[in-house]
């Protein structure tokens, strides 16, 4: 668990954070989001100490982080530095194995382990022997995300580790870095510049303008904002639009609807199922000129998805 009491730094007359108070329980990805500027990337390196606070203090597992050696500390703590930060005279593999090595790991363990993190993050292992700059920038970044998850950390500081890579590549690291989350349950701060990656991803959306948290709440109870102010203006009008991805049909809960028993009249189309997310529903909507769509349950039954369980469930978890 991570705790920020009152953090304050300043950067000469540069004013960085403002009093930070956040908490973030064992097992929680929390994602900062805020203008170029607000402090994301200080207030992740307020964690591991990479900078020292001028007032207030942060709490790492029960324990002042300033009261662990910071070796230890950094060894409980992968960190994906913004910008990458790769080593540029060591290969990739050099690069991912730093912590490992430091930790004594045999280097047949740490063959199986970069074995498990370049298939995860979609590069080929004859990427291993090459160095940081014959790589794209996209491809460093899943290199540093590697290297963060080496040792198996039980904190990751990530900072903007996906900024650079493509949006087909992004979508499939995000979704791997879910299922990790979902298996692992690893306690998380995330900076990203983008809405929709922080939806996906977040426990908690925490966001920041000036120094300061200006809100920090779940995803979905973003959705009902109705006052104009800082936050929706930053998270933008379409935010309720957005944040349909994050929800699968399953979250409907149509078990308990009426079978619909001819529901391929009117040229209706395939059944959507389980897995589909609340987007793609709506698009196939709009796709089909439907208001109500054949769904398919687990257990082979068709009800309708319509328009309104999507309205409705999108106010139930702004709630
Ligand atoms: N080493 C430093 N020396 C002086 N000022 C700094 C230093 N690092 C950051 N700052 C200043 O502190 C403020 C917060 O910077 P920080 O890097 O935390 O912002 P950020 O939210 O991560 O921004 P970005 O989204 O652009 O990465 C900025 O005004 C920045 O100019
Ligand atoms: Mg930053």
């Amino acid at each position: 668990m991570i705790q920020l009491k009152q953090v304050s730094k300043s950067y000469g007359s540069q004013r960085a954070l403002a009093g930070i108070d956040l908490e973030i329980p064992q097992g929680e990805c929390a994602v900062l989001i805020g203008p170029s500027g607000c402090g994301k990337s200080t207030l992740l390196k307020t964690i591991n100490r990479m900078v020292a606070v001028d007032g207030g203090e942060v709490v790492v597992d029960g324990k002042r982080n300033t009261d662990y050696a910071p070796e230890v500390l950094r060894r409980q703590i992968g960190y994906c530095i913004q910008g990458v930060g790769l080593f540029p005279h060591f290969t990739v593999r050099e690069n991912i194995a730093v912590v490992p090595r430091l930790l004594g790991w045999k280097e047949r363990e740490i063959d199986g382990r970069i074995r498990r993190l370049l298939d995860m993050s979609g590069l080929p292992s004859s990427y291993l022997g090459k160095k940081p700059g014959q790589l794209s920038g996209g491809e460093s970044q899943r290199v540093g995300v590697c290297r963060a998850l080496a040792a198996d950390p039980p904190v990751l500081l990530m900072d903007e580790p996906f900024g650079a890579v493509d949006p087909l590549t992004r979508e499939k690291l995000q979704l791997a870095f879910n299922q990790i989350q979902e298996e692992l349950k690893k306690t998380v701060v995330f900076v990203t510049h983008d809405v929709e990656e922080a939806i996906l991803l977040a426990d908690r959306v925490v966001v920041m303008n000036q120094g300061r948290i200006v809100s920090n709440k779940a995803p979905g109870k973003f959705a009902g904002l109705l006052e104009e102010g800082f936050v929706k203006s930053f998270l933008g009008n379409e935010y309720p639009l957005r944040l349909l991805k994050r929800y699968s049909a399953k979250a409907l809960h149509l078990e308990d609807k009426p079978p619909w028993t001819n529901p391929l009249q009117g040229g209706a189309g395939e059944c959507l199922t389980q897995e589909t997310n609340l987007k793609e529903v709506l698009s196939e909507m709009m796709r089909r000129n439907e208001q109500a769509l054949p769904f398919l349950l687990q257990d082979n039954r068709v009800v309708q998805v319509e328009y309104m369980d999507i309205v409705h469930h999108l106010h139930a978890v702004s709630k």
